[in-house]
C-alpha cells in the first residue's frame, strides 16, 4: 500500500484559520501584524517565493510590504533600509530573501535585523537560542516540518532521525528541533560516505539538498516518515522534490508531496512567527 500523504496544504489551512483569528484580536488592539519582505536581484525562484509570502499575509489580514531592489544595490544601502524597518512600529517581522547577490555579505545583513523582528530565525542570537532550547523564533521550514510530524502524532522520543543537508536554513535547525523532541539525530552532508546506509536507518528522514529526486525508494526504510524539503523545477516545467516520490511512496508509511507538502508549511510558520512578534507587545 502506498504511503499516506503528509498534506501541507490541509494543515496550513487549519493553522492559517487560527492565525487569522489571532491577527484580528491584535489588530483590534492597534497592533496589526506587519511583515516586510526584501528581495535583492532577480532570482526567479525568489520572486515566486516572496510573492507567495506577501499574498499569504494579505489572506490572514496582516500588513505587508514587499521591497524589491536591483542586483547592484550596495550592502550599505540594504543595511540602512533594515535599520529603518527595525525602528518602524508597523513592522513586526523583517525577512530578507536568500540568496543575496554575491557582493553582499549575507551574514552582515542577517545580523542587522533586530532579533525581535527576525521571523526567519536566522540571526545568530536566535540560532544560539534555538541551540540551547529557548528559541524566540524557529526557522520556518524546520518549524513547518515539526508541525507536520506533530499532526500525525509521530512519537519522536527515541526515534532515529536522519537529515540529508546541513544548511543553516534547514538542516542544522531541523537537527536541533528533532534533538529537543528526543530523537537520535544524524546530519548527513555532501561528503557523507555511503549515504544510503544512513538514510535506510531513518525512522524519520528529512531531505533538503536541492538535488532533484536524489533519494530513491531503495534508500528509504520501510514504514518510515519521509519529509521532502526540496522544490526543484524540471526541464518540462514540473516541480519535483529531492526525494523520488514515485519509488519512495511504496516504501515509506508517510511522505510529503512536492508541491503541497513542506512549501506551504514554510509560509504558514512565517505567518505564525510574525503574528507572535506582534503579540509580544514589544515597544519600539
Ligand atoms: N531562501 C530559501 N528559503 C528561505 C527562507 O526560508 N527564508 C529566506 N529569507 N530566504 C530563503
Amino acid at each position: 500500500m502506498p504511503a499516506q500523504l503528509l498534506d501541507g496544504v490541509a494543515l496550513s489551512k487549519k493553522i492559517r484559520t487560527e492565525i487569522t483569528a489571532r491577527a484580528a484580536i491584535v489588530t483590534a488592539k492597534g497592533r496589526r501584524p506587519g511583515l516586510a519582505v526584501i528581495v535583492v536581484g532577480d532570482n526567479p525562484a525568489s520572486a515566486v517565493y516572496v510573492r507567495n509570502k506577501v499574498k499569504a499575509c494579505e489572506e490572514v489580514g496582516f500588513h505587508s510590504v514587499l521591497e524589491r531592489y536591483e542586483a547592484e544595490m550596495n550592502e550599505e544601502a540594504l543595511l540602512a533600509r533594515i535599520a529603518t524597518l527595525n525602528a518602524d512600529p508597523a513592522i513586526h517581522g523583517i525577512l530578507v530573501q536568500l540568496p543575496l547577490p554575491a557582493h553582499i555579505a549575507s551574514e552582515r545583513v542577517l545580523e542587522a535585523i533586530a532579533p525581535q523582528k527576525d521571523v526567519d530565525g536566522f540571526h545568530v542570537a536566535n540560532a544560539g537560542a534555538l541551540m540551547v532550547g529557548a528559541p524566540e523564533f524557529k526557522p520556518c521550514t524546520p518549524y513547518g516540518c515539526m508541525k507536520l510530524l506533530e499532526s500525525i502524532e509521530y512519537p519522536l522520543r527515541g526515534a532515529r532521525a536522519v537529515i540529508v543537508g546541513a544548511s543553516n536554513i534547514v538542516g542544522k535547525p531541523m537537527a536541533m528541533l528533532l534533538l529537543q523532541a528526543g530523537a537520535t539525530v544524524t546530519i548527513c552532508n555532501s561528503k557523507t560516505r555511503d549515504l544510503a546506509h544512513h538514510t535506510k536507518d531513518a525512522d524519520v528522514l528529512v531531505v533538503a539538498t536541492g538535488k532533484p529526486k536524489m533519494i530513491t525508494g531503495d534508500m528509504v526504510k520501510s514504514g518510515s516518515v519521509v519529509i521532502d524539503v526540496g522544490i526543484n523545477r524540471l526541464p518540462d516545467g514540473k516541480l519535483c522534490g529531492d526525494v523520488d516520490f514515485d519509488t519512495a511512496k511504496y516504501i515509506a508509511s508517510w511522505i510529503t508531496p512536492v508541491p503541497g507538502g513542506v512549501g506551504p508549511m514554510t509560509i504558514t510558520m512565517l505567518l505564525m512567527n510574525t503574528l507572535e512578534a506582534a503579540e509580544k507587545k514589544i515597544k519600539y
